[in-house]
C-alpha cells in the first residue's frame, strides 16, 4: 500500500478487515512498530471524529502524531502551476507538500469539496496535486468526493453485527438544511459492491449519485420500498451531482423516524456523524437500540490502525 486515498489502494481487503479486527481485539499488539516514526495531519475543514480515532490509532502504534489546521492556522496555498503570486495565495503547494513531507513519515490530509466545480472536484485536484509533491505516504482523512476511513470502519461494523451472510444495506437520502458533499456516500457505494450485501440505495429525484459509483446498482425513489426488510439502514445527506452542489427543500418526510425503522428487519440504523437531530433522524431512533452509530465511530480507531499499520509495514 503506497497510500490509502480509496479502496482502489486495498490489495485484499478481507486481510485489512481481519487486522482491523485483531487490532479491536488487541489494540496495543504493534506499539513498538511505529516507535521513531511521525503522522502529521493537515485539516482543511472541521473533524471530531477522523481527527481524534486516526491520532489514537497512531499513538496505539508508538507514533508521534502532529496535527495542524491548515484553513485557521496555514498560509492560502496555490494550486495553481506557473502563477504569480500575487494576490491572497502566500504559499505554493509544492512547498507546503514538500516541507511537510520531510516532517513527517505518513501525511494524514482531509480537503474538502467545493460543491461548485464538479470536474475540480472530482478530480480530485487539491489531494492529488498534494500527492504528487509529497515524498511520503498520504492517507485520506476525507477528500473530496470519497472517505474511505469512514467506509472501512462501517464495512468492519456491518460485518460484526451482520445476522446473515449477506445481509440488506440500505442507504438513504436524508434531509439535512446545507448543501453537503457525496464523498461519504460514493465511498460507502464503492466499499459496499466490494463486499458481500444487497445494497439499495434510495433518494428522492434530482438527487442521483454520480453514475460511475451507481451503475448496475438497485436505486429507487420510493423510501418505503428500499426500507422493507433491511438489515442496515446507513442515512445521509448529499447535495445534487447533476444541478452540482444544490441542496433541495421540500423532502423533510425522509427524515428516519422509528415508524420507518419498524419497516425493516429490525435494522441497524447507521450514520457516520455528526449527525443533525430531528432533520436527518428522530431522536427515538438515535437513542434507541437500533442505533449502531457509535460503535461505528469506535471502529474508526482500528480502520485507521490497520491503514497505518499496513503503511509502516512497507516503510
Ligand atoms: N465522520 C467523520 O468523518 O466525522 P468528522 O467530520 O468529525 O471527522
Amino acid at each position: 500500500m503506497k497510500g490509502f486515498t480509496s479502496i482502489q489502494d486495498v490489495a485484499r481487503l478481507e486481510d485489512l478487515l481481519s487486522l482491523a479486527r485483531s487490532m479491536k481485539a488487541d489494540p496495543h499488539q504493534f506499539t513498538m512498530l511505529g516507535r521513531g516514526k511521525t503522522l502529521c495531519m493537515l485539516f482543511f475543514n472541521p473533524s471530531l471524529r477522523t481527527r481524534l480515532s486516526t491520532q489514537k490509532a497512531a499513538q496505539l502504534l508508538g507514533m508521534h502524531v502532529m496535527v495542524m489546521n491548515l484553513n485557521s492556522d496555514g498560509w492560502n496555498i496555490e494550486l495553481e502551476d506557473g502563477t504569480t503570486m500575487n494576490g491572497s495565495s502566500k504559499e505554493h503547494i509544492k512547498e507546503a507538500a514538500g516541507v511537510v513531507s520531510r516532517y513527517c513519515d505518513i501525511i494524514g490530509l482531509r480537503t474538502f469539496a467545493s460543491l461548485d466545480d464538479r470536474d475540480k472536484d472530482y478530480e480530485e485536484v487539491l489531494m492529488n496535486k498534494f500527492i504528487a509533491h509529497a515524498t511520503v505516504p498520504v492517507i485520506s482523512l476525507e477528500s473530496a468526493t470519497l472517505h474511505p476511513l469512514q467506509s472501512l470502519a462501517d464495512l468492519m461494523t456491518i460485518r460484526e453485527q451482520a445476522r446473515t451472510h449477506r445481509p440488506k444495506v440500505v442507504l438513504t437520502w436524508a434531509p439535512h438544511p446545507k448543501a453537503l458533499p457525496q464523498a461519504v456516500a460514493n465511498s460507502f457505494v464503492q466499499w459496499m459492491r466490494a463486499s458481500e450485501v444487497d445494497l439499495v440505495i434510495t433518494h428522492p429525484p434530482g438527487l442521483e449519485l454520480a453514475p460511475r459509483f451507481v451503475e448496475g446498482l438497485k436505486v429507487t425513489h420510493c423510501q418505503e420500498e428500499a426500507l422493507e426488510g433491511a438489515d442496515f439502514v446507513y442515512a445521509k445527506n448529499w447535495s445534487s451531482y447533476t444541478d452540482y452542489g444544490k441542496s433541495v427543500a421540500g423532502w423533510e418526510d425522509w427524515m428516519i423516524t422509528e415508524e420507518k425503522m419498524t419497516m425493516t428487519h429490525n435494522g441497524k440504523f447507521m450514520h457516520c456523524l455528526p449527525v443533525r437531530r430531528n432533520v436527518v433522524v428522530s431522536d427515538a431512533v438515535l437513542d434507541g437500540p437500533q442505533s449502531i452509530v457509535l460503535e461505528q465511530a469506535h471502529n474508526r480507531v482500528y480502520a485507521a490502525q490497520a491503514v497505518l499499520k499496513m503503511l509502516l509495514d512497507e516503510a
